[in-house]
Formats: C-alpha cells, sequence, structure tokens
C-alpha cells in the first residue's frame, strides 16, 4: 500500500479537480447527489489501487459523498506484531477522501474468523492467564483504532462475519477460546463504545435473500438479540450484498430470493431499535450467459429489486458498493466465469463507463423516500 504523505494525498485530490472522466459526468447528478436530499448516502470501498489511480479517484470523487478503506483498517494491515500499530495506509485514504470533501467510515475492528487474523495473533503464546491475555489484546486493539478516529470516522463495523453461516452459531478463534464467542463480541462493542462514545457501532455480515441464507439469517438474529439482551452497545447491522451468486452458485440460480423470510428478518431486526446499512454492494454474474446486454441487464434487474427490499426501511441511510468501477474489484479474483470473461459487477465499468447498473441504483435512490 502507498505510504502517500498527506501532502501527495491533497495533491491526488487536486489532480481529481482537473480531471473527471466524461463518462463519468455523463451520468450526473452523481449518486450520492441523488440519495442525499433522501438522507441516504451513497459510496463505495476505497483500497491502495484505486487511490494510486487518477480516473478512479475522480469517479468516487464524482459520484460518492464515502468511502470505506478496503483493507487499510484491517488487522493485517494496522497490526505488524502484538506491540506495534502501522495507520500510515489508511491515513493516506482518509486524508485525500477529507481532501475531496468525502466521508469516511469505518472496516473492521475484528474480522471474527481464523482466516483473517493476522498470523501472529493466530500463532500467539497466550500464557498462563490466556483469558487476561485474549482480554488485553482484543481490548487494546479496539480502543486504540476506535479511540484513533473519534470523531473522524462516524460509522465503524466493530464486528464483522462472526456467524457461521453453515451452522448459524458463532465461529471460534483464539480469541473466543480462552474469553467465550459471545463474550468476544459483547467485549469489542463495549470497548468501542468507550473509546469512541459518539461513533456509530456495526455488525456487518454477508447474510442476504437468497436460498441457502436461512441458516445465516437466523444466526444473526440470534446474536443480535442476545447482544441487545445483555445492553451491547450494538446501532445497526451491516448488511454487506454481496448478491448474485450465493455460496459461489452451488446450485442457485441467479436472481433467486426468499422476499418473504427477508422482510421478516429486516422487519425483526429494526425491530431492536437498529438501523441499517447497505455496507459492501455487488452483483456477482458468475452464473450469468456471455451476451452482455443479457447479463447487464440481469444485474441491473437484480440490484433494483435488492434495493428496493431495503430503501423500504427508513432505518436504512447509507448505500455502499464494494467498488464503483469492476477495475480492482475483489470478485475479478474469485473463481472465473465458465467464459473466462471479466465480471460486470459494479456500477461502472472497466473503462469507467456507466452501466444499467448505475441506471439502476440510481432510479432506486431516487424511488426512496426521504429518512
Ligand atoms: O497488502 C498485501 C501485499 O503486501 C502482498 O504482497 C499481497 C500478496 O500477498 O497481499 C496484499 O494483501 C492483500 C489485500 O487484499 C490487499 O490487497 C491480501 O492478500 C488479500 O487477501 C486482501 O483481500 C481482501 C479481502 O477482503 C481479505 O482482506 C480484498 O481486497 C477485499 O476486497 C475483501 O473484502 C472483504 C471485506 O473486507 C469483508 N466482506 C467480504 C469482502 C470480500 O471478501
Amino acid at each position: 500500500m502507498t505510504d502517500l504523505t498527506r501532502r501527495e494525498a491533497i495533491g491526488a485530490a487536486a489532480a481529481v479537480a482537473l480531471f473527471v472522466p466524461g463518462n463519468a459526468l455523463a451520468a450526473s447528478p452523481g449518486l450520492d447527489a441523488i440519495g442525499k436530499p433522501r438522507g441516504i448516502r451513497f459510496g463505495t470501498c476505497l483500497g491502495g489501487k484505486g487511490l494510486r489511480d487518477p480516473r478512479y479517484r475522480a469517479l468516487v470523487a464524482a459520484q460518492c459523498g464515502l468511502i470505506v478503506p478496503e483493507n487499510e483498517l484491517k488487522w493485517q494491515a494496522v497490526r505488524p506484531d502484538a506491540r506495534s500499530f502501522d495507520f500510515r495506509a489508511a491515513d493516506a485514504l482518509i486524508a485525500w477522501a477529507t481532501s475531496v470533501g468525502l466521508g469516511v467510515r469505518g472496516h473492521t475492528l475484528l474480522w471474527q474468523k481464523t482466516e483473517r487474523y493476522p498470523k501472529w495473533l493466530v500463532e500467539h503464546d497466550f500464557g498462563p492467564n490466556p483469558r487476561a491475555e485474549a482480554e488485553r489484546l482484543l481490548t487494546g486493539h479496539v480502543s486504540t483504532v476506535a479511540g484513533r478516529y473519534a470523531g473522524v470516522l462516524p460509522s465503524f463495523d466493530v464486528v464483522n462475519e462472526a456467524v457461521d453461516e453453515k451452522t448459524g452459531g458463532l465461529r471460534e478463534t483464539v480469541l473466543t477460546a480462552p474469553l467465550g464467542a459471545e463474550n468476544v463480541i459483547d467485549l469489542a462493542f463495549r470497548t468501542a463504545r468507550a473509546a469512541a462514545p459518539h461513533m456509530q457501532l456495526v455488525y456487518n455480515d454477508y447474510m442476504s435473500w437468497e436460498p441457502g441464507n436461512e441458516l445465516h439469517r437466523s444466526g444473526v438474529l440470534k446474536l443480535l438479540e442476545a447482544l441487545k439482551k445483555r445492553g451491547t452497545p450494538v446501532d445497526a447491522l451491516g448488511i454487506q450484498s454481496h448478491i448474485g451468486a450465493p455460496g459461489q452458485g452451488g446450485g442457485v440460480p441467479f436472481g433467486a430470493r426468499d422476499e418473504k423470510a427477508w422482510r421478516h428478518f429486516l422487519d425483526a431486526v429494526t425491530g431492536m431499535g437498529l438501523k441499517l446499512l447497505v455496507t459492501e454492494m455487488d452483483v456477482n454474474d458468475k452464473l450469468l450467459p456471455t451476451d452482455i446486454a443479457t447479463r447487464d441487464r440481469a444485474v441491473a434487474d437484480y440490484a433494483r429489486a435488492f434495493l428496493d427490499s431495503l430503501l423500504v426501511y427508513p432505518q436504512l441511510d447509507t448505500v455502499l458498493f464494494w467498488g464503483i468501477s469492476d477495475k480492482y474489484s475483489w470478485l475479478q479474483g474469485l473463481t472465473p466465469r465458465p467464459d473466462g470473461l471479466a465480471k460486470r459487477c459494479c456500477p461502472y465499468g472497466m473503462n469507467y463507463e456507466p452501466r444499467p447498473l448505475r441506471t439502476a441504483v440510481a432510479a432506486a435512490l431516487a424511488a426512496a423516500q426521504a429518512r
């Protein structure tokens, strides 16, 4: 990741002001400009590659009102070892975003999956009192990061993907062994609240409306109910919204969904007093035929239906894509399409051309009631 200094980040921002590709403006007003009057902020994740690409930066600045660092606030990026912190990459992203008037939200204080823990943490010697050591490591990380960005980042994914979609149960890690799975989550939220009292604290996960998500949805609901019952300071549910090929399309056709069950889930979540965010949306078109017009139409229609299912909730005030353009989408590195073609999964294409998906997002935002 770049070591952009603050000066370079601001210089990059200046470049943005000079260079805005015509086609990105061809679809003006920007997506955030459509949502903002209705109380809905639109944005995207942004990582090192996008930050270093002036055309990508220009598109983000023209279409978004906020960004979320794709990887730069995760343990792997911030914690080289058990003793130190490295915020350079995150601060470069935040500096650039701030210099062009974009908000920033945080992701994530704890990705509750062993394979997403840094190697040193997985191999850490928790000593004679593992419970105290686990608590020290977790609270030290959360309070340092949340405290650093208190008043800077208004919202943060505190815990990410703690529910195993295969069982609906809570994942076990080297931190849950001494502390207990629910206690780890509770402690992360309480520590974040103490460090950043005015920050929106979010539980983020990828349960969706597609078949095969039943256990995932019920597990998330069970977790949220348990946390609310014990008074854990959770403010919102982040719905990642990686839709289109559930479980990489294991037998589930593109576009399949259970709208009734989804509505029941969302009613239960908002019934607990929680807000909703779409935190990482993209549409995996892996299962769609080769024809471009067919793919783009199906992606756009499916995304519109999904967004409409959420935007009817006044508790939803944020829609973030996980990439504004296909160019650096994580989906390009995932299992490829049978025809080997690049995925068409974001509102803008590889050459920053607006896609039918972009039109569908604009229409969904425009149709939403003010909140
Ligand atoms: O920075 C290192 C670089 O130094 C090294 O040379 C290179 C090769 O090993 O790896 C680089 O780190 C990679 C990082 O992205 C930054 O590019 C990691 O290997 C790679 O695993 C990481 O992938 C990210 C993934 O989360 C895991 O953190 C994806 O970009 C990112 O899009 C993806 O995003 C997640 C959300 O955080 C949570 N929800 C699901 C979503 C998609 O998986």
